[in-house]
């Protein structure tokens, strides 16, 4: 199934994103599956300490990171994504990931992590607009991210993205807030695979 992103249709059971990065590598997007563990496993061989690092604020054992990527939850609470490249051994790109809040229901706190290889090849733009998408779908309107003061490339992913953001620095971190908008209905004139083409979706807050 090729998912127009800048669409906000209900999520399916099987709800697969066709899309391709900046230069063209083709990827797909889907939930995260019991069965993608082998994958999950590999990507956390490949990745350095860092980016686990800026990803957890901590440093964490391979096992506790595919026991987080791969955790439970209903997707109106909790939503993983993998991008996964479609090679004959597909190679997961990154993960996303929403964690809707208990006292907030509107909002989700949000977390990315892209391969060392993959970043900065608009992985983590392209995870940033299917996560909105499905999120719109299950009524959240806002995503919230605690990021490191440092960490350029995150706040480049959303300072870049045009949905409205404010943030505000707590210590040696930046608590991130951005509107997503609200779920609007299915546009005519799909074209998911050029990432020009692929918006906030955002209806404009205010
Ligand atoms: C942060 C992260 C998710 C961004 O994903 P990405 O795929 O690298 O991001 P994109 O390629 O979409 O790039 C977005 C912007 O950041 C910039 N950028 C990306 N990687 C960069 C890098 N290593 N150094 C400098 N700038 C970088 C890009 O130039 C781009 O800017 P632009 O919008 O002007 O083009 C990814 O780098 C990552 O996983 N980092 C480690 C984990 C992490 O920091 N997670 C965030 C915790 S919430």
């Amino acid at each position: 199934m090729t998912t127009d992103l800048r669409t906000d249709e209900p999520p399916t059971a099987r709800d697969d994103s066709f899309l391709a990065l900046a230069d063209g590598t083709p990827v797909i997007v889907h939930p995260v599956r019991r069965e993608d563990r082998a994958e999950v496993a590999a990507f956390t061989q490949r990745l350095s300490l860092d980016s686990i690092e800026l990803r957890y604020s901590a440093p964490m054992r391979a096992e506790a990171v595919i026991r987080e990527i791969l955790g439970d939850g209903r997707p109106e609470e909790r939503l993983s994504l993998l991008m996964e490249t479609l090679e004959e051994v597909p190679r997961v790109v990154g993960t996303a990931e929403y964690v809707r809040y208990a006292r907030e229901p509107r909002r989700a706190e949000v977390a990315f992590l892209v391969a060392d290889e993959f970043q900065g090849r608009t992985a983590g733009t392209l995870l940033l607009y299917d996560l909105a998408r499905r999120a719109r779908s299950v009524g959240i309107r806002w995503f919230s991210a605690i990021v490191m003061a440092e960490n350029g490339a995150m706040c480049d992913v959303f300072r870049h993205s045009g949905f409205p953001s404010r943030s505000v620095r707590e210590g040696p971190t930046l608590r991130i807030d951005l509107d997503i908008g609200e779920a609007v209905g299915a546009r005519p004139d799909p074209d998911p695979t050029r990432i020009e083409a692929i918006g906030p979706t955002a209806v404009p807050a205010g």
